[in-house]
């Protein structure tokens, strides 16, 4: 057994963003393999299983802090399961808070069309908000808009004023909304402020990364999605120095009550995206399963396939492409091909 002078420890951000990287690969590459089959929960269920076999190679104490469900009703990859490799003589594993969506936009890969990711988001521990499964009210945008977001301000004031901070006229914006019979208002709104709208079947996950990126063609997300997606989009957010709030949406008693236990005191609070996702070391991973705004899906070819993915780190300033060709046999005579 090695003294502790003798302990290797190792740092999340700097040790282990690439091996998160292959975490959300494998989960791509997986429910990749069943796009267009329209069965959502096939997609899902691989790329849960791809990724919980992944994690268990990782260095890591890890938690789920925000994951499939809660352990009854998910068998994998469920709040508060323990994931990671076993221990190791003289290493110092760190102890990580992980948020997982193994498949952000489930119908979208089922159905095949464009921006299902596979991600995740980890921290030290406590460094991201054990959202439960509900939903959260967002206003998501890049960094200039940082500090000028008021979600309960009207819909044309925030407009007006993301429209000054990236100086551009009303007109000039695209706002990302989920196309849901609960955004009629919000869209009439929107339409009325003279902006332009595109409605996205699913996935304002991916849309929230990809507004906080100068020339995706997108300025703004707003409205009504999933809390966990808020948590793990703020957890992208921060490192890229973009702008978000968010508010979860409290509409039951048992809801109420459940978010008392799970430490929330005031279930009508506006968080920002420093307090959805506080931690001090931060790492984000998404990887396309179909191609989308910022990432390629995965491209499948004779001797394997070909991975994009994003990959931020927070106190390290980091953005990572990261372009993967992953073969099944070492290459031939005839070299790599890569499509
Ligand atoms: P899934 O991948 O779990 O199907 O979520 C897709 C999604 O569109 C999210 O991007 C979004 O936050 C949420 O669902 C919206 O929920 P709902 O479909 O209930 O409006």
């Amino acid at each position: 057994m090695a003294s502790m002078s003798e302990q290797r420890h190792i740092s999340l951000e700097t040790d282990l963003a690439l091996d998160l990287v292959r975490v959300v690969e494998e989960a791509a590459i997986a429910s990749a393999r069943t796009m267009g089959e329209g069965d959502r929960e096939k997609s899902d269920r691989v790329a849960v299983q791809a990724m919980r076999s992944a994690f268990e190679q990782m260095p890591i104490k890890g938690e789920i802090v925000i994951g499939e469900g809660e352990r009854d009703q998910a068998p994998m990859l469920y709040i508060g399961e323990k994931v990671g490799a076993a221990p190791l003589p003289g290493v110092t594993f760190p102890e990580v808070h992980i948020a997982v969506d193994p498949l952000e936009g489930t119908n979208l890969c089922a159905m095949g069309t464009p921006n299902a990711i596979s991600v995740l988001a980890a921290s030290e521990q406590g460094g991201l908000l054990h959202a439960p499964d509900c939903y959260m009210e967002k206003i998501i945008a890049g960094p200039a808009c940082r500090g000028s977001l008021i979600l309960d301000a009207p819909v044309a004031e925030n407009l007006k004023e993301i429209a000054r901070c990236m100086d551009r006229r009303v007109q000039d914006l695209v706002i990302v909304v989920l196309d849901r019979a609960r955004h009629a208002k919000l869209v009439e709104e929107i339409r009325a402020a003279g902006a332009r709208i595109r409605l996205i079947p699913d996935g304002d996950l991916s849309a929230g990364i990809a507004v906080a990126v100068r020339g995706a063609g997108v300025h703004a997300v707003m409205g009504t999605g999933g809390a966990p997606e808020g948590v793990i989009t703020a957890a992208a957010i921060r490192c890229l120095n973009g702008a978000m709030v968010g508010r979860l949406v409290v509409n039951t008693p048992e809801l109420e009550e459940r978010i008392v236990g799970m430490g929330i005191r005031d279930p009508r609070r506006i968080y920002s995206a420093r307090e959805l996702a506080p931690g001090r070391s931060i790492v984000f991973a998404a990887c396309g399963v179909t191609d989308g705004a910022l990432l390629r899906g995965v491209r499948f070819f004779g001797q394997g396939c070909r991975t994009h993915s994003l990959v931020l780190t927070l106190a390290s300033n980091k953005v990572r492409f990261v372009d993967t060709v992953h073969l099944e046999t070492p290459p031939g005579p005839r070299g790599i091909r890569l499509y």
